[in-house]
């Protein structure tokens, strides 16, 4: 059959490599793709917009497509899912009112507060005057968010009064983030070691992924400013069945009866971000896609065929997901600069990397020229018998990839309590 995944960063690659590895698979067209699934083997770049929906339906009957899969949030809260309604194609993501989870969190938060999902207490305000009065009674740190998408810069740990009010005033009055930044949520923050549990969601069930930690800071020792995620190790030493099966019981199936009690049929993926102390977790975010890097990793982890896997949960048949033994690691190569501004366009070269797998995020092909694109270039990523293991293999050979002013983490795969 034929694929469409749409996007373009290391999570799209990632997913596209792994279904073009189906033996159901003919082609996966990648939209817009990036200069790694150009040249997978089976894949195919379209260079669409990935908010012209219409020219997304046209590609998607013109070229047989019986399978989407939907990488980033941002089309899936504009109803890309219910655009693509009454077409004889499978669509895996959800529909724009289950999306609504990671498109607000307002919204969110409500929903968590309605169905008993622990969490931290919050208040939503839709008036900077009033939000900074409340902020003057607040102890620090506390944590404030845009309600809407910020693209992963909508959240602020704000460590003084100070802080938290030059941020109500930049993103309430002076719209750093837009219309995302109209409304916000001061919440409590909460301590603790962060878990990303993710899997697929279903009306009927959760079917987890193997378990993954993010490393988010920008440099080793977990310090610097927080990114997109600068690496990603599978599984967690974090998780264990005793926490599993309370987040599946305090979080996962109240998710599952709030949404259904709603009406909204989710069938897509869904990404739990998790602060959990003492083994009781709280839930910081929903997600309605997968997280970046941890999908590289988690695609490296996957032993099951994941066509099989979409095609069966959209058709509510049993899903069956079997992870293959050992650990996967994946480091991220960033451009100088990242995550504030950095220098694209520079040339990429590659040493001998046939062991790694080099998943692209921000890599165009330029007259069959390789070049970087974007902050997060590139994740290197190895599977192997042990954790340590795949720390040595890709450190030792990780300067097989090459451009200017490249950054990485020297210790991903160290663990940090937090
Ligand atoms: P979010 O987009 O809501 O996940 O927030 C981004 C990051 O901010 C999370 O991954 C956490 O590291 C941090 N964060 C969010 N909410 C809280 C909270 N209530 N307490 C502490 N840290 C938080
Ligand atoms: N790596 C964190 C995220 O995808 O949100």
């Amino acid at each position: 059959m034929n694929i469409l995944v749409i996007g373009q960063g290391g999570r799209e690659h990632a997913l596209a490599w792994k279904l073009a590895q189906s033996n159901k698979t003919d082609t996966v067209f990648v939209l817009p793709g990036n200069g790694g699934t150009e040249n997978e083997p089976k894949c195919v770049n379209v260079a669409l917009d990935i908010n012209d929906f219409e020219a997304i339906k046209n590609l998607i009957i013109e070229k047989n497509i019986k399978l989407v899969v939907i990488g980033p949030e941002d089309p899936l809260v504009s109803g890309l899912v219910d655009y693509l309604d009454g077409l004889e194609t499978l669509v895996f993501g959800p529909c724009a009112k289950g999306a609504q989870l990671e498109g607000s969190k307002i919204y969110s938060k409500e929903f968590m507060f309605e169905n008993g999902i622990p969490t931290g207490a919050a208040n939503s305000f839709t008036n900077s005057e009033k939000a900074k009065v409340f902020l003057e009674g607040c102890t620090y740190p506390i944590v404030l968010k845009a309600d809407g998408l910020a693209a992963g810069k909508g959240v602020l740990v704000a460590e003084d009064l100070n802080s938290a009010k030059n941020w109500v005033d930049a993103v309430m009055q002076d719209s750093l983030f837009g219309s995302a930044g109209k409304n916000i949520l001061i919440e409590e923050c909460l301590f603790g070691t962060e878990l990303s549990f993710m899997g697929i969601l279903t009306p009927k069930e959760f079917i987890p992924f193997e378990t993954s930690v993010d490393y988010k800071p920008l440099l080793d020792g977990n310090n610097g400013p927080n990114t997109g995620g600068m690496g990603c190790i599978s599984p967690s030493p974090f998780m264990n069945d005793e926490l599993k099966n309370t987040v599946m019981q305090k979080v996962v199936k109240p998710t599952i009866d709030g949404l259904n009690k709603l009406g909204i049929h989710y069938y897509g993926f869904m990404y739990f971000g998790l602060m959990v102390k003492d083994n009781n977790p709280k839930v910081l975010e929903f997600n309605c896609r997968l997280g970046d890097p941890e999908t590289q990793c988690l695609m490296m982890q996957m032993e099951s065929d994941l066509v099989d896997c979409l095609t069966d949960a959209l058709k509510n048949n049993k899903v069956t997901i079997n992870w293959k033994k050992g650990a996967s690691m994946g480091v991220v190569i960033a451009s100088d600069g990242y995550p504030g501004r950095y220098t694209i366009n520079k040339q990429i070269s590659f040493g001998d990397t046939k062991n790694l797998k080099v998943f692209h995020a921000g890599t165009k092909s330029t007259n069959g020229v390789l070049q970087t694109s974007g902050g997060r270039v590139f994740s290197v990523n190895y599977h192997g018998e042990t954790l340590d293991l795949c720390s040595k293999y890709i450190y030792k050979n990780i300067e097989e990839v090459q451009f200017d002013g490249n950054i990485y983490r020297k210790d991903i795969g160290k663990i940090y309590e937090s």
